[in-house]
């Protein structure tokens, strides 16, 4: 009967915003570890939320000297279901697996012959990622006459919508994009350099169309999921940025783990991205500030150096982006260590390979040494509190509800140039249960030493990442993301 009502309270332990949270470094002498912090855990009583608004819109965003700020979301704010909460992690952390084998197989094939026109397509069955939701950023900015909402992916270049006529698309919460709507759309020729460049792009060559005067695309995400379509111009408002003549993919047969956006925006380093398109007026940087998850909170998507328009409230600390041209599209970082509590790990890999840093991707993976070495350190200063089973991928799991506040080792990564990136402390638990019961380190193990780290977005949260394509640097800085 008690746990009936327990059930049916829905009570909710969950870290909260961080004014509960202080972060106050307090030196416990004694055991030689230094650096800790402090995390109240929140008793909140869970509201079952309205769900899927129709969409984001209106959406606040503003231009600032030569920057443009849009809000960025996590996606379930738009179109998240509130219910479920244990249901829906298990989904994210499945569907956050897929991205991440989907990712390594890019990357094996890249690395392997340079680009291929058939991507793995079948490392998992599209069925089973298809109807997940993703754990992604959304922003929402205006292409052609329609407003649309659409992922931020720094893990790809192509821009692209769901187009009508369509062949075959995914639900979408807004009205498909209709070229004929748009005066200003235009087909891109396939004897071109634009459809030349998705070779580079994409790992796939453009084709011509049936009709001989179009180029078509095709973008596979190694998953399973997908975008072919018509490659295109139109105009794209970012704020109240105009970049005319935006080259993007005009999505006649798309499926995978989109959930219900109206398409996907390529942030990558490669010609076609928007970072790459927008060089002229926003000189190849931007910046993000992950909201935490459990929040409804808003962060910012920052195209153009927006330096006047940071709250950071600790000094950038910069590192140096590593390029690789097998794999141009990707952000490289090189990992040089990573310390817990003050302590720092020891790993031969250090220094020696690239990391990729990825908006898509949820929760951090690092080689199995690494991971294993972290493991044991945490859990050396993270005693003494109760185990509870492994959740999904997250194998090191407590049971903390008997707390109202819990003494956390800090967490740094170590990048070359001597750049620190100290992670929120936010993003060191991931919350399985919603009273606590199941609370899991938000780092998880990669299959294989082979295998390329990734740092995903659950340790970037209340963080400015800021990329800068043209000074080949990315700098981290700590600041508590909302728009205001
Ligand atoms: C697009 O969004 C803006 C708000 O950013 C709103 O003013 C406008 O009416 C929307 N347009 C359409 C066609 O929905
Ligand atoms: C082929 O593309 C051109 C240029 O957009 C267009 O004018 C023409 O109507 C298209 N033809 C067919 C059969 O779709
Ligand atoms: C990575 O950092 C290490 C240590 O500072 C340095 O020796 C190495 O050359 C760096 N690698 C790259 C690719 O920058
Ligand atoms: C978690 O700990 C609480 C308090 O110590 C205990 O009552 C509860 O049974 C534990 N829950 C699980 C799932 O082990």
């Amino acid at each position: 009967m008690s746990l009936f009502l327990h059930i049916f309270l829905f009570t909710l332990l969950i870290l909260h915003a961080l004014p509960a949270t202080t972060t106050a470094a307090t030196a416990t002498g004694g055991h030689g570890y230094g650096d800790r912090q402090v995390l109240t855990l929140k008793n909140l009583k869970w509201t079952q939320q309205k769900t899927s608004t129709t969409n984001c819109f209106p959406q606040r965003s503003r231009t600032e000297k030569n920057a443009i700020i849009l809000e960025l979301h996590n996606r379930d704010y738009c179109y998240g279901t509130r219910s479920h909460w244990n249901q829906r992690l298990q989904k994210h952390l499945l569907s956050d697996q897929i991205r991440v084998h989907s990712l390594q197989s890019r990357i094996k094939i890249l690395l392997s012959n340079g680009f291929s026109q058939e991507l793995s397509q079948a490392q998992i069955p599209l069925e089973s990622g298809a109807k997940l939701q993703t754990l992604n950023y959304i922003v929402a900015v205006r292409l052609g006459s329609r407003n649309v909402t659409l992922i931020v992916d720094t893990g790809s270049d192509l821009t692209w919508v769901q187009c009508n006529p369509c062949f075959s698309c995914y639900n979408q919460q807004e009205p498909l994009f209709n070229p004929i709507q748009s005066p200003s759309y235009k087909p891109i020729l396939c004897k071109s350099t634009t459809c030349d460049d998705l070779a580079s792009a994409t790992g796939s060559s453009g084709v011509c169309g049936f009709n001989s005067s179009t180029c078509n695309y095709y973008v596979s995400y190694g998953d399973g999921s997908y975008t072919r379509g018509d490659l295109a111009n139109d105009n794209l408002v970012l704020g109240t940025t105009l970049v005319k003549d935006f080259v993007f993919g005009c999505g006649r047969d798309n499926d995978g783990l989109f959930g219900g956006v109206s398409g996907l925006m390529g942030l990558g380093r490669s010609a076609l991205s928007v970072v790459s398109q927008t060089y002229g007026v926003f000189e190849g940087v931007f910046s993000y500030c992950l909201p935490s998850v459990t929040d409804d909170g808003s962060g910012s998507l920052i195209l153009g150096d927006g330096t006047s328009l940071y709250k950071n409230f600790t000094p950038f600390s910069y590192t140096n982006l590593i390029s690789n041209t097998m794999m141009p599209t990707f952000y490289f970082l090189n990992l040089t260590g990573i310390s817990i509590g003050g302590v720092s790990l020891q790993d031969s890999s250090f220094g020696k390979n690239e990391m990729l840093i990825d908006s898509g991707t949820v929760i951090t993976r690092l080689k199995p040494t690494v991971y294993n070495a972290l493991k044991t350190e945490f859990l050396k200063q993270f005693s003494g509190y109760p185990k509870a089973p492994a959740f999904s991928i997250l194998d090191t799991c407590f049971n903390l509800s008997a707390y109202k506040e819990i003494d956390v080792p800090t967490m740094k990564m170590h990048f070359g140039m001597d750049a620190t990136h100290s992670v929120d402390v936010t993003g060191i638990f991931y919350f399985a249960k919603a009273d606590a019961s199941q609370v899991c380190l938000a780092i998880a193990g990669l299959s294989g030493e082979e295998e390329i780290g990734i740092i995903g977005n659950y340790q970037q949260k209340n963080t400015r990442v800021v990329y800068n394509t043209k000074a080949s640097t990315l700098g981290f800085a700590k600041e508590t993301c909302s728009l205001d």
